[in-house]
């Protein structure tokens, strides 16, 4: 006798064998250098931002941090190993700053950057195309004593490490990212501190940082470019689509100084070369100085822009973070372990949006996922994740839409690979397709790692279990 879950199992399962998408469209898994590495200081690497920051009391709700993660330092065959029981043909991860640059500038340290050569060799005999990230949050503790984000200096010392990558890798790694959400880590490590370096400066922090994280995109763009003539180069943002709560004329103007905050800031000035005058009025003397030659900068040309989008934000008039002002609603819904609004169209919206405005070369979904409660393999060997197996389904099916629609996405990565350490949540909150027992460090294929499998494969074999 079949359950009704059984049926919503198969009904799910037919709905992504159904999914269509461009041919070429590449489907990976994305992770993040201090959410699964762990050996914090093997091989000569030096300590970074988030090192720190979690040994502050009171600032991971488990108190925990990425001390051994998924010692994925030692265990990246077994991931490698995971990937390719995915069928995934391409994987995105982080480099360490400080693996490479122990002291975020000087000395390189030939250990550090023999670890990324193993695993870059190991997944190219896979068959799987890297996609390196060079700033997922991690900075060299040594360039935050300097400053940080806060200094000029931080930007080129970060040129500089993205030539020593580019340099150390680009015969093997064409696909470069530059920054990883720069929204995030400027304004939640600077502006609100709930991230390293724990700032909380308000907006003058976060937009100084924002400043000083783009000029070091700017710059390592050609930098990149000198080193790997065929390099395809972009830059991760998280963006969403911030709506107005209500139609009050006070809702829709914070909706929009959201919007400006978020999203305007940062595609305006890649993709237009210049900063959204109504932010920059906004902004007034909480702004850094912008030296003449600094747009320009910025506005270096990019291959491709990656978005990581998991929610969308409605948006009202309230008191956080003045002069943005603003208040965050959470509209009645489904919300994820991280309380975010589980809501597919996001993904949609925000496709056209940056396709309509600023018509990027190439889109990819360089994250998109769900966290739930910690999971755990049940008696039958499966971790039955079915409200995540949905959500792929429900989000993919909004991608292919925008591609059949032309807006020009070329890939997708799910987020996450494996369970890992997420930030200030710790290990309380997994977003994995893999299960990762922390205990035994044992890896093991959720049920949504098999749907999305399926999906990647373009398959249309239902999934009988999880895998
Ligand atoms: C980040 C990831 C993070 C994920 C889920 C993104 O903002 O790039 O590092 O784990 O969201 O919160």
């Amino acid at each position: 006798m079949t359950s009704s879950i059984d049926n919503a199992r198969r009904t799910l399962e037919a709905r992504a064998s159904g999914l269509v998408f461009p041919h070429g469209f590449v489907f990976g898994a994305a992770t993040a250098a201090y959410q699964i590495e762990g050996a914090p200081d093997a091989d000569g690497k030096g300590e970074s931002i988030w090192d720190r920051f979690c040994r502050v009391p009171g600032v991971i709700v488990d108190g925990s941090s990425g001390d051994v993660a998924c010692d994925h330092y030692h265990r990246w065959k077994e991931d490698i190993a995971v990937l390719k029981a995915l069928g995934l043909g391409a994987y995105r991860f982080s480099l360490a700053w400080t693996r490479l640059l122990p002291e975020g500038r000087g000395q390189a340290n030939a250990r550090g950057i023999a670890f990324y050569d193993r695993l870059i060799d190991d997944l190219l005999e896979a068959g799987i195309e890297p996609y390196a990230t060079l700033y997922h949050w991690d900075l060299p503790q040594a360039l935050q004593d300097r400053g940080g984000w806060y200094s000029r200096e931080t930007a080129i010392a970060f040129a500089d490490y993205a030539r020593l990558a580019a340099r150390s890798y680009g015969d093997r790694v064409k696909r470069w990212t530059t920054l990883n959400e720069p929204w995030t880590f400027c304004w939640s490590g600077h502006a609100t501190g709930e991230d390293a370096p724990g700032l909380r400066d308000g907006v003058k922090g976060g937009v100084t940082a924002s400043h000083h994280a783009l000029l070091g995109h700017g710059l390592a763009v050609p930098a990149i470019r000198a080193e790997v003539a065929d390099a395809c180069v972009g830059i991760v943002f998280d963006l969403n689509v911030s709506e107005a709560a209500t139609d009050d004329p006070r809702d829709v103007a914070a909706a929009r100084r959201f919007d400006g905050a978020q999203n305007r800031w940062f595609l305006d000035a890649v993709f237009k070369g210049a900063y959204p005058q109504d932010m920059l009025a906004l902004y007034g003397d909480l702004l850094p100085p912008i030296q003449a030659q600094d747009n320009e900068i910025i506005a270096a040309p990019v291959d491709y822009l990656g978005i990581n989008i998991y929610r969308r934000s409605v948006i009202a008039a309230g008191d956080e973070l003045a002069p943005l002002s603003y208040r965050r609603v959470q509209p009645e819904g489904i919300y994820s372990a991280v309380d975010y609004e589980i809501w597919p169209r996001c993904m949609y919206d925000i496709l056209h949006y940056v396709n309509d405005r600023y018509s990027p070369p190439a889109i990819y979904i360089s994250e998109n996922g769900v966290a739930t409660m910690p999971e755990t393999v049940g008696e039958d060997g499966c971790v039955w994740d079915d409200l995540r197996a949905a959500y792929y389904v429900d989000h993919l099916e909004q991608v292919a839409k925008a591609a059949a629609e032309g807006v020009p996405v070329r890939g997708y990565f799910a987020w996450t690979l494996t369970d890992n350490f997420e930030w200030a949540y710790g290990y309380t909150t997994p977003f994995g397709i893999t299960h990762v027992d922390f205990a035994t460090q044992q890896r093991h294929i959720k049920y949504s790692g098999g749907v999305y499998a399926m999906i990647a494969r373009q398959e249309t074999a239902p999934v009988a279990k999880s895998a």
